[in-house]
């Protein structure tokens, strides 16, 4: 079939205020650049001459300033799902302008194909390649596009030239049944293949193809800073300590990490290991760290959803692609993600938190209670269903004025049934196997600042009864102290009547 060829404008002109879309990618790569943008721009132009314009959109994960920016500027997206990590639309969600439906990464696809989110308008693929009868490669992220393109009623691609047409290969392009359809899903270790290598499309929903020439804009991590370098180094010592004692078998496990300083810092210190045996990851995101341990042959293999390098990594890497064709296979989230696969094969999961609490319940999406940050993204997926989940933060924040281990978290991701080790820079908690009791000692006694961990003490002792002792009037001292005062250090139980 011949497609026809458009500008990324005359695509947007086709969307029409409340068309929901779709979007493929997951975190920058593979997400679709120039339509969105071009949608911006319509947006501003019809709010100037005073009509509505607003789209639902549904991507993978996190987008880039391409998309939730601009289109967060234009103040252009009603509804939104299932994560986000831009300020721009942080600030948009957090004033209500944007409704965000904050979900976790594997349950997306299916929640739509369940009809829980309305129909989908259009999807937009980027895409390395594409031929006539519909045979798509991908780009450098995969998320929920099979779903997406499967329910659009129509289709534009951004064909990017600046992808390598060699990416074919490299994913894994698989649409589950659903239930009471639903099978197993056939992955027994991290690099088995289940699915098809391009992502078969109807040709007669394509309405246009718009030729990009974008790399995908990712920012190089900056050096690890000081905290970042001791956390690393205590989560590697953990499961360091945790590997000789036979707690994880001799071949070791796969590994999934989050992304940023921490992840980097603790890939790097895994590289460094000579006792650490070679491993594989299984893992929403690989970023620059995880081709170094490939080089160096110590990660051997990486299932992920998409491969979120910097522009420098990713102009070094695609001429070379045909050496990581055999090591990295991007998958749909909800196959990277799938809960079922992270239990069968035991991934040991390695997540952050903005804070935790004595207990052990984690926080990773509201500052102080209240403002949405990113959102859960694929951290409930793995924890909940980990070999070990291990969550790490700063033992203190902003120079102390915030303890990062709280009496109780003003809003719980991560409960303390999930949530078995919690590292900070003063040290590990292992609450594997403790009572609540313990567990508050466990963590206030190594992971909680010294400056703090009298305050936390005391409140842990003011507790009356129960198995999990709260003091429920006294529970957010912390978080009020510093709402009224700055700084949580000024935490009065007294005025609690405690
Ligand atoms: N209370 C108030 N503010 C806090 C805080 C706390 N307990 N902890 C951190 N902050 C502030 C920091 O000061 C910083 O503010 P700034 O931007 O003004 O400097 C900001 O929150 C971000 O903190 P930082 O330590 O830089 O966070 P991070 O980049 O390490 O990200 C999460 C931490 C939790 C926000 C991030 O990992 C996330 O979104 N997680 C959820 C999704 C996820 O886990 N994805 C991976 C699954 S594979």
């Amino acid at each position: 079939m011949a497609f026809n060829y458009i500008t990324a404008d005359e695509a947007a002109a086709m969307i029409k205020d409340g068309d929901t879309i779709g979007l493929s990618g997951f975190t920058a790569p593979g997400t679709p650049k120039a339509i969105p943008e071009a949608l911006a721009a319509k947006a501003v132009k019809e709010h100037e001459e005073g009509r509505p314009f607003k789209v639902n959109l549904f991507t993978g994960a996190s987008t880039s300033d391409h998309v939730d920016g601009a289109l967060s500027r234009a103040n252009a997206i009603n509804r939104r799902a299932p994560y986000q990590n831009v300020p721009d639309l942080r600030k948009r969600i957090n004033s209500h302008d944007t409704h965000y439906c904050d979900r976790h990464l594997s349950e997306m696809a299916q929640e739509v194909r369940y009809g829980f989110y309305g129909k989908i308008d259009y999807a937009i693929i980027e895409a390395a390649d594409i031929t006539p009868d519909g045979e798509v490669i991908l780009g450098t992220g995969v998320g929920n596009v099979p779903t997406y393109a499967t329910l659009a009623d129509k289709i534009f691609i951004e064909l990017n030239e600046a992808l390598p047409t060699n990416l074919c290969g490299m994913h894994d392009v698989v649409l589950l049944q659903d239930p009471p359809r639903r099978r197993e899903i056939p992955i027994y270790a991290a690099n088995d293949r289940i699915g098809s290598p391009v992502l078969k499309i109807d040709p007669g929903k394509v309405v246009g193809i718009v030729k990009t020439n974008f790399l995908d804009g990712v920012k190089p991590f900056s050096a690890p800073d000081e905290v970042s370098k001791q956390i690393g180094a205590n989560v590697v010592r953990f499961l360091l300590s945790e590997y000789r004692r036979g707690g994880i078998p001799k071949e070791f496990l796969p590994l999934q990490s989050g992304v940023g300083n921490v992840a980097n810092a603790v890939l790097y210190d895994l590289g460094e290991s000579t006792e650490i045996p070679p491993f594989m990851m299984y893992t929403e995101v690989i970023q620059d760290a995880v081709i170094e341990l490939m080089k160096k042959g110590k990660c051997t293999f990486a299932s992920t959803c998409s491969m979120t390098f910097s522009d420098d990594t990713e102009k070094k890497l695609f001429p070379d692609m045909a050496y990581f064709a055999d090591k990295i296979l991007m998958r749909p989230a909800e196959i990277s993600n799938n809960p079922e696969v992270i239990r069968r094969i035991g991934v040991i999961a390695m997540n952050t938190a903005l804070e935790a609490d004595i207990f052990g319940n984690v926080n990773s999406t509201h500052v102080l209670g209240t403002k949405m940050m990113n959102g859960i993204g694929g951290s409930g997926d793995f924890t909940r269903n980990a070999y070990i989940s291990i969550f790490s933060c700063p033992s203190i924040t902003k120079g102390g004025m915030i303890s990062n281990i709280v009496p109780m978290v003003a809003h719980a991701d991560h409960s303390e049934h999930s949530v078995d080790i919690i590292v900070t820079d003063q040290g590990i908690a292992d609450i594997r196997g403790l009572d609540p009791v313990d567990r508050a000692k466990c963590i206030i006694e190594n992971c909680a600042h010294p400056m703090y961990r009298e305050l936390l003490m005391d409140y842990l002792k003011m507790g009356k009864g129960g198995q999990t002792p709260h003091s429920l009037n006294a529970a957010f001292a912390f978080h009020n102290a510093f709402n009224e005062t700055g700084d949580m250090r000024n935490a009065d139980y007294a005025r609690y009547g405690l």
